[in-house]
């Protein structure tokens, strides 16, 4: 949700913080604000809007100098987006200032207690609340580590937070609980952020922090702590990618960038995955072959984009596996209590790891005994390090609030992960397995074949830049992509977008359909006769209402050609794995469509990349 950054060191905190919110932008853009210690006080700004007011305001009255300090960018929770609700929030004396992620459940009860003691509580956040506590402690004595185990075990809810004291000019503390919070160790530095981006231009050496545990950066070292001040340790590891994946590479957006790094991406989650005796093998597995084998049901958790990835799995491990799978929202997933035991395998799907809903949706499934099977993208995230299994994505840091790049490598983490499951249970021969991964390994190549005609898709989105509603509709694999072409709409657009599965339009939505209203229609290759066919005749009964058809179907594919007003051509593919080639025209459509309408397609409004909170 929020971005944090911290740093202690040598050079200036005021660069290192700015371009650390920077990079942390894509997390909430609602305002940003920053705090330094220089000459005993804090030398705070914060500002409503995006990270440009706050630089704004910064060059017109300059911070002091100051090599240790603190920043926030923030995606509101408590209280509407104002310069005084942005952090950072201050102690009621100026001494200490705090950042926060996340939200402080009990923060009524505790701002009962603060204004019981006098204090004026002057926002309406809940990070206040932990701002006045943590001064208290202070003001009692007690150093900065010590105050911040004190506040966080009287703290109910999910937080990370990040804090200084003016009068000690030497130590940077956070805490977090079910949070985000990656430490950067560096040489006489050392960095804080709400993930590696945050610091990535100055080490590529990380440490992870457990639940529950607080951390101490000095320019010396690096102290872990629980919240009792017992002794702990975080886990280090070298983060695999650098600065350059984080930059726009000579995009106007992060998000056409990462449209165009799918076949790289695509490539790379392939990458490693067949071992030297022939057999697939993921990234971790905390898993017997046993324990697989005798999974009976699967559930698929997820949310948005990530859900649409979910759904595509289902059809590919239920045909490849005849294994039952239920695709369920993470949010909706603990609330229905769900039958779950040993044998039923819960797939959670999250590109940041970290999606509170998923996160919280999993924790559910362990206590009822379910193992857990991660597909992520985020290495050391809170969601794979909970789960007994894991398929990275390698997909590289996904800036863009719209997930593109993220959704394909999570498309083909599915189909390892049901060839994989195929292969333990032996559902399927080897050489099926063989063949069918040469067919994902072809798949790079047909992304770039369909973003080489880009501009095609370019063309007709701006001819829809007064559009009000759009519609998609696809069958099998490609309602997904259908679901999936509508959200990437909506969220960048922001304009009535809706995927449906074709057949269903009969019952319903078809009253929808009016003179002119473009229909995307994400037509079946033709090896599923079948499908394709019901395929023509729904896309025939909404032309025949006025709809203007905007047709994806295979090259070779002349059946479409008397229904379709507009055909982009798709490589010739399985339609199982057609939603990898489908996908790319609805990603470029909808960056192409928000661009012309002005819109800022990285940063939509109201939405934050990582939702840290249910
Ligand atoms: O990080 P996650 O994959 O768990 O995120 C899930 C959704 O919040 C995410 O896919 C969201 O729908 C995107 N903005 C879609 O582009």
């Amino acid at each position: 949700m929020c971005g944090i950054v911290g740093y202690v060191g040598a050079r200036s905190a005021q660069d290192v913080v700015i371009e650390g919110l920077r990079r942390m932008e894509y997390r909430g853009y609602d305002s940003a604000g920053i705090a330094l210690v220089a000459d005993g006080t804090l030398a705070v700004d914060k500002r409503a809007g995006k990270l440009a007011n706050l630089e704004k305001a910064i060059d017109e009255r300059a911070l002091p100098a100051s090599t240790i300090g603190i920043g926030h960018t923030r995606w509101a929770t408590h209280g509407a987006p104002t310069d005084v609700n942005a952090h950072p929030h201050l102690g009621s004396h100026g001494r200490l200032a705090v950042v926060h992620n996340g939200i402080i459940e009990n923060f009524a009860a505790l701002r009962d207690r603060i204004e019981d003691e006098g204090i004026t509580v002057v926002s309406e956040t809940d990070t206040e609340i932990a701002a006045h506590l943590l001064e208290l402690q202070l003001e009692s004595g007690e150093d900065l580590t010590t105050a911040m185990q004190r506040v966080c075990s009287r703290l109910e809810g999910a937080f990370t937070l990040v804090a200084v004291d003016a009068q000690d000019p030497d130590r940077v503390v956070a805490a977090r609980r079910n949070s985000p919070l990656v430490v950067g160790l560096g040489e006489g530095e050392n960095f804080l952020g709400s993930d590696v981006a945050a610091f990535i231009e100055h080490t590529r050496e990380a440490l992870e922090l457990g639940q529950d545990q607080v951390v101490t950066i000095t320019r010396e070292g690096v102290e872990v702590t629980g919240f009792d001040g017992s002794p702990a340790e975080g886990k280090q590891y070298h983060v695999d990618w650098d600065l350059s994946a984080a930059e726009k590479d000579g995009h106007d957006w992060f998000m056409r960038k990462e449209i165009f790094e799918q076949p790289r991406a695509v490539a790379d989650s392939l990458l490693g995955r067949m071992g030297a005796d022939g057999l697939l093998q993921l990234d971790e597995v905390r898993l017997s072959d046993d324990e697989l084998r005798d999974i009976d049901k699967i559930i698929i958790i997820a949310c948005g984009t990530s859900f649409y990835a979910g759904m595509v799995a289902k059809y590919a491990i239920e045909h490849w596996c005849r294994i039952p799978v239920e695709v369920e929202l993470a949010s909706e997933f603990r609330y229905r209590d769900p039958i779950l035991n040993y044998s039923t395998l819960v797939v959670a799907i999250s590109q940041s790891g970290e999606t509170a809903d998923t996160l919280q949706a999993i924790r559910h499934a362990r206590v009822q005994k379910s193992k857990v099977l991660a597909i992520c993208n985020t290495n050391g995230s809170t969601i794979p390090r909970e789960s007994d299994a894991v398929i990275y994505t390698h997909a590289g840091p996904e800036i863009g609030v719209a997930s593109t790049k993220g959704f394909l490598t999570q498309l083909v983490a599915c189909y390892l992960l049901a060839l994989y499951l195929a292969q333990v249970k032996g559902t399927r021969y080897g050489d099926e397995i063989h063949q069918i991964v040469r067919q994902l390994e072809a798949m790079p190549a047909h992304i770039q074949d369909v973003l080489d005609r880009a501009d095609e898709v370019y063309a007709l989105a701006r001819e829809y830049v007064d559009a009000t509603s759009v519609l998609f509709l696809g069958r099998h694999a490609g309602y997904p992509v259908a679901l999936e072409g509508a959200l990437k709409l909506k969220e960048l657009a922001y304009l009535h977008a809706e995927g449906f599965a074709a057949g269903e339009l009969k019952h319903g939505p078809i009253a929808l359909v009016d003179e002119g209203l473009p229909v995307l229609c994400v037509v079946p290759s033709r090896g599923r006769d079948q499908l394709h066919d019901k395929m023509v005749s729904g896309i025939q009964e909404v032309r025949a209402r006025g709809a203007r058809t905007l047709c994806l179907a295979e090259v070779g594919d002349t059946a479409i050609e008397p229904y379709a007003d507009v055909l982009f051509r798709l490589p010739k593919v399985p339609t199982l794995l057609q939603p990898l080639v489908a996908t790319v025209p609805l990603q470029l459509f909808a960056c192409e469509l928000a661009t012309a309408k002005g819109h800022d397609v990285d940063q939509p409004r109201n939405l934050a990349k990582s939702v840290t909170v249910e």
